[in-house]
Formats: structure tokens, C-alpha cells, sequence
């Protein structure tokens, strides 16, 4: 099983970026657990960051055929980009959607996801642990064939 895990804009300056909101933890060492525990599971995982929308596009399109999942923290992206849901709703892999911070619980324009109707579901508010269960959430999706 091949996993994608894809980072949107600004998650590159995690450590040092608003850390009240985001915590200390770098991009590195989230890569790092999410790796971990991919090992423990027995699966591959591909971890890749972008601050560009049509990157992003562009690996969920290559994950159509190289990959049997996605996880997306897609940043500010979640609240503006109606093509990459398109993109994910074109590949039609299982994909979890995961943010560090509790989106329901900050600005209201956080709170709308153009991402999370075409996801199966939404991990947001744990931290890097978003990531973890974001990644246990999509193994077990598609170990039960859905
Ligand atoms: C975020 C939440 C988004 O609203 C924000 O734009 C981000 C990070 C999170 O992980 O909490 O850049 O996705």
C-alpha cells in the first residue's frame, strides 16, 4: 500500500510559523512520525510539500496511478480551492483531510471546507497527531476495500 501525504501552503515555516497556533513541531519531524508509523503499518509513504495550488494538482493527478490513498492538510487551500477538489474528486482515491489546528473553533472563514465533501473524512485540531490518525484513517479505509 502507497500513501500520499501532501502539506499545502505555509506549512513549510512550521517551528517557527504563529507556533500558539501551530506548535513548535517543523515540517521535518512531522515527515519523520508520519514515516514511523507508516513502517509499523507496513506501508509506503510519500510525503511532498508545495506552496503552489497547481503542484499540489499535479501529485494528485500522479497518484491516480502510484497511489491507494491521500492524506491533505491542504492550508489555506481548504477555504479557496475548488481545483483541488476537483482533483481529488477526479482520481477518486480515498482521501483524508487533516489540519493541525481546530478550524470549527478560529475564524469563521476557516470554517467552510471546499475539501471535506469529497474526502471521507475530516481529523483537525490534534497537532501533528492529526497526521497519525489521518494516515491510520485512510490505511484502514482502504483495508476494508471502501
Ligand atoms: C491549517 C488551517 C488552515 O486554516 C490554515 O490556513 C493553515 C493550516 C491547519 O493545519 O490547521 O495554513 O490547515
Amino acid at each position: 500500500m502507497n500513501i500520499l501525504v501532501l502539506h499545502g501552503p505555509n506549512l513549510n515555516l512550521l517551528g517557527t510559523r504563529e507556533p500558539d497556533v501551530y506548535g513548535r513541531d517543523t515540517l521535518g519531524g512531522i515527515n519523520e512520525a508520519i514515516t514511523t508509523l507508516a513502517a509499523e503499518l507496513g506501508i509506503s509513504v510519500t510525503c511532498f510539500q508545495s506552496n503552489s495550488e497547481g503542484e499540489l494538482i499535479d501529485r494528485i493527478h500522479t497518484a491516480a496511478s502510484t497511489c491507494d490513498g491521500i492524506v491533505i492538510n491542504p492550508a489555506a487551500y481548504t477555504h479557496t480551492s475548488v481545483a483541488i477538489r476537483d482533483a481529488l474528486s477526479a482520481v477518486a482515491l480515498p482521501v483524508v483531510e487533516v489540519h493541525l489546528s481546530n478550524i470549527h473553533r478560529r475564524e469563521e472563514f476557516r470554517t467552510r471546507s471546499f475539501i471535506a465533501p469529497v474526502a471521507v473524512g475530516q481529523i483537525s485540531g490534534f497537532g501533528p497527531d492529526s497526521y497519525l490518525l489521518g494516515l491510520r484513517a485512510v490505511f484502514n479505509q482502504i483495508k476494508k476495500g471502501l
